[in-house]
């Protein structure tokens, strides 16, 4: 087989690519570990920027997105019984879409797939080779037979437990920068109405708790908790009093139940790895950095990385010029590093250090104290969580 770029991972970042190199007239071939029905049902992300809507409108598949979603014009954060609303819109102009990772990738998978787009499921054994050279190439196992794509460049996009990044050359001049939090995410999904019309963000001495939704019908929410707990020791008893002990408000407010349909635990960490590019292997996406979710930034990031991509590839195949290629790694890095700030910073503020002294608590409360008596400072929250600049 031989494409211009050759794509490792299905997920929004190499499904996103490959459309948009598809709409500049570059052909990709896109390889996926797992089937098709599996990615389609990972329950994942669920708040997009304005900057993504954007990019996924230019790649022609918005159109159920602005169906379906809803978009939010302001969040609000809860702490110390009150709740206080940081009005989106107002301070920035801007408004941000929920709607669910896997539904981007049904709309990512159908348009590539009725474009004639070769995208791979259930491959195995994929390995890249020659990426120093001007002929790079993937060998990897589809249905029992070997095969070898040779490309121009190859992408990966397939995550943070990839082949991709620990295929980069020159491993001993990388440089990986990470932390990992002494704590989780408890996800579940519920069927009910939505208990609030915006997501709630609350910080609470028993831990952070998050009320996002997914549709009229069906809510999403999450908990800190140990990263090691188990699903199984959270009976659905336990967990709507948990949620309820750190989301009650003093208005007499009070989260909706409904029947728990899924559980799992994420754990969390902030990731960067550089460079992302290494001869001709490019990597976009979880591959390279990962976020905590409390900043709802990591899908963005990688839509943004494979933007930038796409115009690097339209610049080498229309005008010979490898100008933006060469310079991705240091135009990507520019986002990421403040998208880590605004993560990092939001994952700080609301979730409760078990090591912190009373004095760091009663800082974390100032914080938010501050925030929301401030116009300047929830401007620059606000600015950070639509993805303003
Ligand atoms: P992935 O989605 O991980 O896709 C990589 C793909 O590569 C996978 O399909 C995988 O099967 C495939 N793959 C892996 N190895 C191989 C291999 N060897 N060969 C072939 N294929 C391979 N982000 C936000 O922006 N907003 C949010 O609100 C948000 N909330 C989140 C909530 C949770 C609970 C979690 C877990 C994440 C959240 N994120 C959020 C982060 C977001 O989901 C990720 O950043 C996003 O999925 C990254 O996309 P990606 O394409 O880079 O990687
Ligand atoms: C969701 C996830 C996030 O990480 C976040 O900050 C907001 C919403 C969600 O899955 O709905």
């Amino acid at each position: 087989m031989r494409t211009q770029v050759a794509i490792i991972g299905a997920g929004p970042a190499g499904l996103l690519l490959s459309h948009l190199l598809h709409l500049r007239g570059i052909e990709s071939i896109v390889l996926e570990s797992r089937s098709r029905e599996e990615i389609e049902a990972t329950i994942r992300a669920g708040v997009l920027e304005q900057g993504t809507m954007d990019i996924l409108d230019e790649a022609g598949v918005g159109e159920r997105m602005h169906r379906e979603g809803a978009l939010h014009r302001g969040i609000e954060l809860s702490f110390g019984g009150q709740r206080h609303r940081i009005d989106l819109t107002e301070l920035t102009g801007k408004a941000i879409m929920v709607y669910p990772q896997h539904e981007v990738i049904k709309d990512l998978v159908a348009a590539r797939l009725s474009a004639q787009g070769q995208v791979l499921f259930e491959v195995s054994q994929v390995a890249v080779h020659g990426v120093e050279t001007e002929s790079p190439s993937v060998t990897f196992t589809h249905r029992g037979e070997p095969y070898v794509i040779e490309a121009d460049f190859v992408v990966g996009a397939d995550g943070f437990h990839g082949v991709s990044r620990p295929s980069m050359p020159q491993q001993e001049q990388r440089q990986d920068f990470q932390r990992i939090y002494p704590f989780g995410w408890f996800g579940i999904l519920v069927e009910s109405a939505p208990s609030s019309d915006e997501l709630i963000y609350a910080q609470h001495e028993r831990g952070f708790a998050l009320i996002s939704t997914r549709t009229p019908t069906v809510q999403r929410l999450y908990f800190q908790c140990d990263p090691s707990d188990h699903v199984d020791n959270w009976s659905d008893d336990r967990i709507w009093a948990e949620l309820h002990a750190r989301t009650e408000t003093n208005d007499g407010w009070r989260l909706k139940e409904g029947r728990i349909f899924q559980k799992g635990i994420i754990g969390m960490r902030s990731f960067v790895s550089t460079p992302m590019q290494g001869g001709r292997l490019f990597l976009a996406g979880d591959a390279a950095h990962i976020v905590p979710p409390t900043g709802a930034k990591g899908l963005n990031l990688a839509a943004s990385d494979v933007a930038l991509l796409a115009r690097g590839f339209e610049q080498f195949y229309r005008q010979g010029s490898q100008e933006r290629l060469h310079s991705y790694t240091e135009d990507a890095l520019k986002r990421i590093w403040r998208a880590e700030y605004f993560s990092w910073t939001m994952t700080r503020l609301l979730h409760t250090f078990a090591d912190a002294t009373p004095f760091e608590r009663e800082m974390q409360r100032a914080e938010l104290d501050n925030i929301v008596a401030s116009r300047a400072l929830a401007t620059s929250l606000a600015e950070n969580y639509v993805g303003a600049f």
